[in-house]
């Protein structure tokens, strides 16, 4: 808690190109959190490291997150808005907690296991112990509540035994963080395999919808959409490209499946994808234009993490004096 309200800690990697998916699933989302919790949102560029960078695409990168997330409504005075590397206490609560976590639980990680699949040549220590820090990320705040993906279920899990353990060793230290994920009914498809998850990284371009995407690319991404056999626009089983399009529409304009059914009522699975396409491209023209805005002004994007940092060090300052006493560092 802080004064009166629950703590929310997530943390993004830096990347430019986040989807519709990340949009509707999340990021649209947190702006109405800070009502009602302290929220800290951190770009965290020292987990990004544990896979082989480029200096300059991470650092422009990293202005991009923060530049998206302001974009897509989160509001800088309500929320800390902060980089990881800015706040050194990440590192260290980092080492303090690789040394309560074990060996066989991290080798248990599934993101381990893939990542280390896919960069066989780089399985460096940072890679096997993210989760470590991520924990201390997240543990630092005295956090209550962590919006994730459900991929990072299992790290939040780990997250909450360390959390444990310490309290169980050094007495009561860590808030033991909850997990928040999404409802499943928001999960973005992609456009061309709807079975699967609509994924950044997906080599097929026209399955993906960017943020940043300009409106004749999401139109075009949107007419070329598979749909399914029949031409009925309704929810059903055994229609996930026709489901997926309704969600999304739903999504934008909030109106409920029921509507929507009624409103394209005798229209073409044509029409359709097309007014997914328009609600979808009006809805991001304005956070596009205020993302360019904003990488116009590096200046600004600079204080807001000055002042983030600021934020984050001195909640992040008493929990580290809180652990470090606890393990008997002498304090000067
Ligand atoms: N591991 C998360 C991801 O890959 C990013 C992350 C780092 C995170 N630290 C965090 C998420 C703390 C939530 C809380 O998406």
């Amino acid at each position: 808690m802080l004064g009166d309200k629950k703590i929310i800690f997530s943390g993004v990697q830096p990347s430019g190109n986040l989807t519709i998916g990340n949009y509707l699933g999340a990021i649209k989302n947190f702006s109405a959190f800070s009502e009602e919790y302290k929220c800290f949102y951190c770009v965290v560029d020292m987990h990004a490291i544990t896979v082989r960078q480029v200096a300059a695409d991470l650092r422009r990168r990293t202005y991009e997150t923060l530049a998206l997330y302001i974009a897509c409504g989160l509001d800088p005075e309500k929320n800390t808005l902060f980089v990881q590397s800015h706040v050194p206490a990440h590192a260290e609560l980092g080492w303090v907690l690789d040394c309560h976590t074990m060996f066989g639980e991290l080798s248990r990680m599934t993101q381990f296991k893939d990542k280390s699949a896919k960069h066989a040549d780089n399985i460096n220590a940072g890679l096997f112990t993210y989760p470590a820090l991520m924990a201390a990320d997240i543990l630092l705040y005295q956090t209550d509540l962590v919006p994730v993906g459900i991929d990072q279920k299992q790290h939040l899990e780990l997250s909450r035994d360390i959390a444990q353990r310490f309290n169980g060793i050094y007495g009561d230290t860590f808030t033991v963080p909850e997990p928040y994920i999404a409802k499943s009914g928001m999960k973005i498809m992609s456009l061309a395999e709807p079975l699967s998850k609509m994924s950044k990284s997906d080599t097929n371009q026209n399955a993906v919808v960017y943020i940043l995407d300009g409106k004749d690319d999401i139109i075009r991404k949107f007419k070329r959409a598979v749909t399914d056999s029949g031409s009925e626009i309704r929810m059903s089983d055994d229609k996930p490209g026709i489901n997926n399009l309704m969600t999304i529409y739903s999504c934008f304009t909030g109106k409920s499946f029921d509507d929507i059914e009624r409103e394209f009522e005798g229209k073409g699975y044509g029409d359709f994808k097309l007014a997914v396409g328009e609600v979808c491209a009006d809805a991001l023209t304005p956070v596009r234009e205020k993302f360019n805005a904003l990488m116009n002004d590096k200046a600004y994007l600079e204080e807001i993490m000055k002042k983030g940092a600021d934020e984050a060090a001195y909640c992040a300052r008493k929990t580290m004096s809180k652990v470090k006493r606890k393990l008997g560092f002498v304090a000067l």
